[in-house]
């Protein structure tokens, strides 16, 4: 098996002057292409700390990232970006879609930051939109949509370019149990298909469809 992510000795260090947070503490971590991983643990204990440095959208104060043997040491912000649109798709709590942008516009978007000819951007976004069934919901902008709607378009985005890897921060969080049952079950389907999942949660019940789990503890993994 060969590993998309490894990251090792990771430290990260909020300073705000009078109060110094180590948000995380020496994490090492190793993901091999098509495992679906669940980060857990309580909240506060760095979880989405340790998402955004795995997903290059931070950067750690020490230690090293690698992602398909790319060492992201000192790489710049344009080279991180690139890394980042080509390889991780990314699906948050929140959503973070464009509030008055329509459902077909949302999804396009990430082509739009990548290498696909733009004679291409059409018919991807469709096959994306049509994946999680929203093809009769096109043209709606995104406040028009229920959460669970949302969220399957925030999906749509996140594997519109076609990523090997997918990382969710607490992605039912704003869900009913059954949208999140829903949502669940096309993580699952993903999974099944190759795509190498990194779930974030606080909820041990939806930690259980992962392979595997890594537990966080104020900053610290204590099992893996
Ligand atoms: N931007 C930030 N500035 C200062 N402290 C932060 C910042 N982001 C997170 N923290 C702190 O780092 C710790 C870990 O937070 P976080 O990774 O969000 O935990 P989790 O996702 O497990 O709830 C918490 O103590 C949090 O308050
Ligand atoms: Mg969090």
């Amino acid at each position: 098996m060969s590993a998309i992510i490894q990251a090792t000795e990771v430290y990260k260090i909020y300073d705000l002057g009078e109060e110094r947070i180590e948000a995380l503490k020496g994490v090492s971590v190793l993901i091999n292409q098509g495992e679906f991983v669940a980060i857990v643990g309580k909240s506060g204990s760095g979880k989405s700390t340790l998402m955004h440095i795995l997903g290059l959208l931070d950067t750690p104060s020490s230690g090293e990232v690698i992602i398909n043997g790319t060492n992201t040491k000192g790489l710049k912000e344009k080279q991180l970006a690139k890394v980042r649109n080509n390889e991780i798709g990314f699906v948050f709590q929140s959503f973070n879609l464009l509030q008055r942008t329509s459902v077909l516009d949302n999804v396009m978007l990430p082509l739009k930051y990548s290498n696909v000819p733009a004679s291409k951007w059409m018919d991807k976004t469709m096959e994306m939109i049509k994946l999680v069934g929203l093809e009769n919901r096109i043209h709606n902008k995104s406040n028009e949509l229920s959460g669970g709607q949302k969220q399957r378009v925030a999906i749509a985005r996140a594997l519109v370019n076609d990523p090997a890897l997918i990382m969710a921060d607490e992605p039912t969080g704003n869900l009913d149990s059954k949208t999140g049952d829903e949502i669940v079950k096309k993580f699952l389907d993903l999974n099944a298909q190759g795509k190498t999942i990194i779930l974030v949660t606080h909820d041990e019940d939806l930690a259980k469809i992962a392979q595997r789990r890594i537990v966080m503890h104020d900053g610290c993994v204590v099992e893996n």
